[in-house]
């Protein structure tokens, strides 16, 4: 048998420039945040190293997807031994990881026996899921979303992403956007009851008055580390419902403890949502997703079959099962708390210094700050974002342009970022603003 290491790999930037400018898509090409490539070789934890041996903090946890740690030895562990003892096992046959793993995740919800799991690959695949269940079980096609959302590239999960540049064309219908009760620049301004109105308009207006539920982060991450304001989710749950449509929390970014006061981001606001959709960290880097739902809401979907051919991998599915732990054993929603507390207020400190910075936000390891040209006009400021963020590079700091004008540095990393590491974020950020 091969070993990894005899396939042939050509690690030179030039190399992998020509193949990818050769073999790959447009589609797959264009999001490169970097005007140069980077190219990352390893990583351990909080930190990656690119192929000259040069050592970065990810603050990007790439994409969210690193919860516990780079290549972390108990997760890497797990996935080894299942991987060697069996890969691949679909949902058709019995396997004792997902349904385990389905157990452990609907034990991190109140009331734990009335959910159910659906295990997908993918984020996207997920919120399709969600989609599918909501419209099959309230028998309404309508669905809200907010402006600013992002949930996914599957053709479903583009139609309820309010972000043009993610929305390609031919995308499927019967979804009405809503303003985002964002506190810094939502058009309502501060508060939540203008946006609340704006929930029972839409439905009025740009639906059939009856719909099947609305789609929301509790906090937005590609929209920029946008925090729901108190009394949001419940108060949007409510007109939902009474519109005959289930809330369907997107916790694909602010799950698994991240915003440190909770392990589930709705948790803040005292609601509980029909569905659940999570990915991304729950794998800590291997593909695998959920849909978590009432009992009840799943139900009708048994009159059909629905197969996701990897959904309930088992590798992936012990992998996500050694994050769950690794979670609680590390008590990293604690760190997660108390490391982001410290970073949010060398942020604060920040803005204090730099004009450019219009705001600073969020909670546990899920900030961002938010560049504008004018503190009065609150411009966004595009051009310095990618500035700060190429500059960061320097640092050795791997951050997000963010926000639908790109003018967000949003910081999501693994969230084991050490205390440690604060200074070394906070000051590379620093020199980062002070070279430009
Ligand atoms: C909030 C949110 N929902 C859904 C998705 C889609 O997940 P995936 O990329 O795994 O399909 C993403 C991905 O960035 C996301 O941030």
């Amino acid at each position: 048998m091969n070993s990894p290491t005899e396939l042939h790999t050509d690690w030179s930037a030039a190399a992998i420039t020509e193949r990818r400018n050769t073999y790959y898509a447009a589609s797959q090409s264009r999001f490169v945040p970097f005007q140069e490539p980077i190219i990352f070789k390893r990583g351990s934890m909080q930190y990656l190293w690119d192929v000259d041996d040069r050592k970065f903090t990810d603050l990007l946890g790439m994409n969210v997807c690193i919860s516990v740690g780079h290549s972390h030895p108990r997760v890497v562990a797990a996935a080894v031994q299942q991987a060697q003892e069996l890969t691949h096992c679909t949902t058709m046959f019995y396997h004792p990881a997902p349904a385990h793993l389905a157990e452990e995740l609907a034990a991190t919800l109140p009331n734990s026996s009335q959910w159910v799991v659906h295990f997908t690959n993918s984020g996207a695949e997920a919120i399709d899921l969600a989609m599918t269940m909501a419209r099959g079980y309230t028998g309404n096609l309508d669905l809200l979303a907010l402006r600013t959302a992002y949930h996914g590239p599957t053709s479903a999960a583009q139609s309820v992403t309010g972000i043009a540049s993610w929305r390609h064309s031919g995308l499927p219908g019967n979804v009405a956007f809503v303003a985002d009760p964002n506190q810094y620049r939502g058009i309502f301004g501060e508060g939540t009851d203008a946006y609340l109105d704006e929930i029972d308009r839409t439905i009025a207006t740009a639906t059939s008055g009856r719909i099947a539920g609305m789609l929301i982060e509790s906090i937005q991450g590609y929209g920029g580390v946008v925090e729901m304001p108190e009394g949001y989710l419940a108060g949007a749950a409510e007109r939902v419902r009474a519109a005959g449509g289930l809330y369907i929390a997107d916790e694909v970014q602010s799950g698994f403890g991240r915003t440190g006061d909770h392990y589930w981001g709705f948790q803040a606001h005292d609601v509980v949502p029909d569905i659940i959709v999570c990915a991304k960290g729950m794998g800590n880097g291997f593909p695998i997703a959920a849909v978590i739902s009432k009992r009840e809401v799943a139900a009708p979907m048994a009159e059909k079959f629905m197969f996701h051919t990897y959904g309930a991998n088992p590798t992936s599915c012990a992998a996500a099962r050694a994050v769950l732990q690794v979670i609680e054993d590390e008590k990293l929603q604690d760190n997660s708390r108390q490391v982001g507390a410290a970073l949010l207020e060398r942020l604060n400190d920040l803005q204090i210094r730099y004009d450019s910075i219009g705001d600073v936000r969020g909670r546990g390891l899920m900030l961002a700050i938010e560049l504008v040209k004018d503190r009065n006009t609150k411009e966004p400021d595009k051009a310095v974002a990618a500035a700060v963020f190429e500059k960061c590079r320097e640092q050795g700091l791997i951050l997000s342009k963010s926000g639908p004008s790109q003018s967000c540095l949003r910081m999501v990393p693994p969230m084991c970022l050490d205390m440690s590491d604060v200074d070394a974020v906070g000051d590379g950020l620093d020199a980062a603003f002070a070279s430009l």
